[in-house]
């Protein structure tokens, strides 16, 4: 089952990014001095580069740190080998890595591993979602004034902001609570089981949520952009959510 596969790269992949937590780290900047890489998000990105290369050597890769690393056939691996940089660097124990496994240009199998946490989220397409071994649901609260929320900001907010922060102005006053936990991998799989209600985020790249939107659906919720209309890994702009909360979501961020 490519399941397996994915499940166990994630997990060595985990296991490395749990190594280096704490320890002395190189950092460089990407893009500004707010977007950071270090040399654990890159080994464990090797790690997963070579194994994908060795066990299917045909299967296409993109991948955060070295982009499209090869084309292939009809197996596309989107992968972020540490999400949650910044808080990794910072020894804020809220990461993961993230590992979608498409074909054809659909998400078949996903993985986020939680590292601190110890809790593998998983997804095959039509087959639900896990934590570990327990199947998880999307929460049922329907009402925003109950719901907690979760998203993240670019690492150009400063130059291009485009709403971000008047939508969490608008929704920090309307729900119970909206956190910022640093990872959207983490984030999606947090509403998939049931522990936030909703997530949006502008400007999130294919690695960001390409396991965590299939771990979403297939526990039940409802992933769209903010006018409710449909997504692939390349939108950008993402809101996943409980179905019950789905619409009212939409009603707000389209009206800001
Ligand atoms: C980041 C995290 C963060 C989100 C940023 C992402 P990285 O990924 O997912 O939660 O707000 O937009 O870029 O850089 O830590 O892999
Ligand atoms: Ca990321
Ligand atoms: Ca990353």
């Amino acid at each position: 089952m490519m399941i397996d596969s994915v499940i166990e790269i994630a997990k060595q992949a985990g296991n490395i990014v749990k190594e280096g937590f704490g320890k002395h780290l190189e950092i460089e900047f990407k893009t500004n001095e707010t977007n950071l890489v270090t040399q654990i998000d890159k080994a464990s990105e090797k790690a997963i580069i070579d194994y994908i290369s060795k066990k299917f050597p045909g299967h296409g890769i993109l991948s955060e740190e070295k982009g499209n690393v090869k084309d292939g056939n009809e197996y596309l691996w989107v992968v972020d080998p540490l999400d949650g940089t910044t808080n990794f660097a910072h020894g804020l124990p809220i990461f993961s890595v993230s590992i979608g496994l498409q074909k054809n240009g659909k998400t078949i199998a996903a993985v986020v591993n939680d590292v601190m946490q110890n809790i593998v989220y998983s997804a095959e397409l039509g087959s639900g979602s896990f934590a570990n071994s327990k199947k998880i649901k999307v929460g049922e609260n329907d009402q925003l004034n109950h719901s907690v929320l979760v998203t993240g900001f670019p690492y150009n907010i400063s130059e291009n902001p485009e709403n971000a922060l008047e939508k969490f102005t608008a929704l920090t006053k309307l729900a119970r609570g909206v956190r910022r936990l640093g990872s959207a991998a983490i984030d999606l799989c947090y509403v998939a089981d049931g522990i936030f209600d909703g997530f949006w985020e502008v400007y999130l790249n294919p690695w960001d949520v390409c396991a965590g939107l299939l771990i979403v659906e297939e526990a039940g919720g409802v992933v769209s952009d903010f006018h409710g209309e449909e997504v692939d890994i390349y939108s950008k702009k993402f809101l996943a959510a409980n179905k019950n909360i789905h619409k009212k979501l939409v009603e707000i961020l389209e009206s800001i």
